[in-house]
């Protein structure tokens, strides 16, 4: 064949359908390969007990002032559970109720439990077995998480794992504190018990065969050098073992247990939370912005394109710090401190569902959710509405 008989074949005759067959090819593969799983939220409630602690109502405890506690954390008010009525897996029920509900879905739905919590209603077993036997549940997976502040976000990723894989369809993720149990109330422990307060959310979490929508990203880190500036020593293991002969606990006189809980620990008030207030905000202004930018960057997103962010509510000063570094304007980030407190775990759901309910968080926005805390640890979750 002349060779510009070939060229001419090869040009327009080969080329044409190749062409072709390359689109249609491109076609028979979108139909043939497995489609992107995400993990969405399907519904969303939240709890807060009815008991409403204004801080003048502190003042009957400590010595305190209104003043001090909005001028460095922006705290108003906080709930507390009722003392007997109410447990954190009772309150994390209550919020579960709803967000099963808006899910459309039955609690015999539920194919997996995550719960997290720093406050749990026993130290063995976990809120998550608590949470299946009161909402009457088949024998499904509990699992709990204690991730104090990044509890959330930690749990959500786990439960993203596990939706995206296919292992389960309806995920229930609770997440409650009770904290007004366990906080020194006299002027010792003021610096802590202030913060924080009680409340519960829950999320309901099923796949979404979409590339767009539903949580984009997960990143979660840790450091442990700081782990006891912001912590409970005790009850626990630790046998004074970590902090080079300086004591986190005084133990009974006694040749085999009573160490983990002693009378010396409750006489000497070492039952207590410890936390250096400065220290821990120094790293959480930080991490917080470094971690949310690993979200957007990671999806090739930049700051002006977040609908809402929902930082952990630590500290009003800490999301404003936040705010002001990263440019964010006042309707791109929700706050809810001002009436709740801190609520550790809690406090994203908490927040989530109230800016939701309020109508702030449309299908298609871009929210991010980030955290900070004990650990520490910090993480954020990029998600589409
Ligand atoms: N009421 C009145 N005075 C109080 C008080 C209270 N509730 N708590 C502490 N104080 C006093 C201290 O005793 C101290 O008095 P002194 O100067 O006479 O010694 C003074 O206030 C300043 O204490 P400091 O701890 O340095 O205050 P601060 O300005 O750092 O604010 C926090 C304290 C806790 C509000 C602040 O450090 C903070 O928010 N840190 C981050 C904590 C956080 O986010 N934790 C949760 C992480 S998830």
């Amino acid at each position: 064949m002349p060779t510009f008989v070939k060229f001419i074949f090869k040009k327009y005759v080969v080329g044409y359908y190749s062409t072709k067959i390359d689109f249609l090819y491109i076609i028979y593969l979108s139909y043939k390969l497995p489609v992107m799983i995400r993990t969405k939220i399907a519904g969303i409630g939240m709890y807060v007990p009815e008991n409403v602690v204004t801080n003048n109502d502190l003042l009957k405890y400590m010595d305190t002032s209104d003043e001090w506690i909005q001028e460095r954390t922006g705290i108003k008010e906080r709930r507390y559970a009722d003392r007997t009525g109410e447990t954190t897996t009772t309150m994390g029920v209550e919020a579960a109720k709803i967000a099963i509900e808006r899910a459309g879905l039955t609690n015999s739905d539920i194919d997996f439990i995550v719960f997290a919590t720093i406050c749990p209603d026993y130290y063995f077993p976990g809120c998550g077995v608590l949470l299946q036997r009161a909402m009457q549940m088949k024998d499904i997976g509990a699992l709990d998480v204690r991730n104090q502040c990044s509890g959330f976000i930690y749990a959500l990723s786990v439960a993203d794992q596990f939706i995206k894989t296919g292992m389960y369809k309806n995920i229930l993720l609770v997440a409650s504190e009770k904290h007004s149990f366990g906080l020194d109330f006299s002027t010792r422990g003021r610096n802590i018990s202030v913060i924080f307060g009680d409340g519960a959310g829950a999320v309901v979490l099923q796949p979404i065969e979409d590339t767009d929508n539903g949580i984009l990203s997960t990143h979660l880190h840790s450091d442990g050098n700081n782990a006891e500036i912001l912590a409970m020593y005790n009850p626990g293991t630790h046998a004074n073992h970590w902090m080079n002969g300086q004591k986190l606990a005084d133990f009974d006189d006694a040749g085999v247990g009573e160490m983990f809980m002693s009378h010396a620990m409750i006489d000497n008030a070492q039952n207590f939370p410890n936390m250096d207030g400065p220290a821990v905000f120094k790293v959480a202004v930080e991490k917080f912005p470094e971690v949310i930018l690993e979200a957007l960057n990671t999806n090739g997103y930049k700051t002006s394109d977040l609908r809402l962010l929902i930082p952990h509510q630590a500290n009003l000063r800490i999301s404003q710090f936040i705010q002001k570094k990263l440019r964010l304007s006042d309707e791109q980030v929700y706050n809810n401190i001002q009436q709740y407190g801190n609520t550790t775990a809690a406090s994203i759901p908490i927040a989530l569902c109230e800016a939701w309910e309020k109508g702030m968080i449309k299908d298609g926005d871009l929210v991010c959710l980030a955290a900070f805390g004990s650990g520490f640890t910090w993480a954020s979750a990029l998600l589409r509405w």
